[in-house]
């Protein structure tokens, strides 16, 4: 398989970009991240991805009358960076269909929920108040719906009876972390194959426990 071609975008404080130009350059995934685009300016993983020499590019969705102006301008970026292959790290905007359509299979989103449940914004406020008992993060193929797709990868944490918003965050955050680099290196490796609205992963060994909580 071809060596892919990244595009990451971001929208924030970029640490899962940020794992993602770690894996990369470790050798622990076979990519090149050939740009990392934001579409605000003060986006915190702009100054990270610089400092490692990747070549960065604001696209300011302020500077556009619709969606769709916007977006054209994304797919030239990427385009011209020579980008095969998009990863979503905390990019808060919505795509439109037509993007979607032309990256279909070529783009990949991680959000901090075991998806289906909770998509969208306040994604651990919500599993919160619905007192679930695991929580996690989903790297998926992107399509039409908010956090929706073919499923590549998922993690989970235990919620725990004392946590806030912030406190599942930052145990959610680690497993993102650990998550989306091997979510990357399975599709680098050509070891996912999408059939309709499922994605196949073949992972090296099969997982063998189940993560209880509360313990037994
Ligand atoms: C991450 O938790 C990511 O899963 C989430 O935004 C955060 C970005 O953090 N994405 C979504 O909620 C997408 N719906 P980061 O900028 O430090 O990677």
């Amino acid at each position: 398989m071809a060596r892919l071609k990244l595009g990451i975008l971001i929208s924030g404080r970029g640490s899962n970009m940020q794992a993602l130009i770690a894996a990369c350059r470790e050798g622990r995934v076979d990519a090149e991240v050939r740009l990392v685009l934001s579409n605000r300016v003060d986006a915190g993983g702009l100054a990270h991805a610089k400092t490692a020499g990747i070549a960065t590019c604001i696209v300011s969705h302020r500077d556009f009358a619709d969606r769709a102006g916007f977006d054209a301008a994304l797919d030239q970026a990427l385009r011209r960076a020579g980008v095969d292959f998009v990863c979503l790290a905390g990019f808060m905007r919505l795509l439109t269909p037509g993007f979607i359509e032309s990256w279909r299979d070529r783009m990949i989103n991680i959000h901090p929920s075991l998806l289906p449940a909770f998509p969208g914004l306040d994604t651990h406020r919500r599993a919160l108040e619905a007192g679930v008992k695991l929580a996690g993060c989903t790297v998926h193929f992107v399509r039409f719906e908010t956090d929706s797709g073919p499923i590549v990868a998922q993690a989970a944490v235990p919620v725990l009876a004392d946590d806030d918003e912030a406190s599942l965050a930052v145990r959610v955050l680690a497993a993102e972390h650990r998550l989306y680099p091997l979510a990357l290196r399975l599709i680098a490796e050509g070891r996912v194959q999408v059939a309709g609205e499922r994605a196949l992963a073949k992972a090296p060994t099969p997982p063998q426990s189940a993560l209880l909580n509360p313990p037994d």
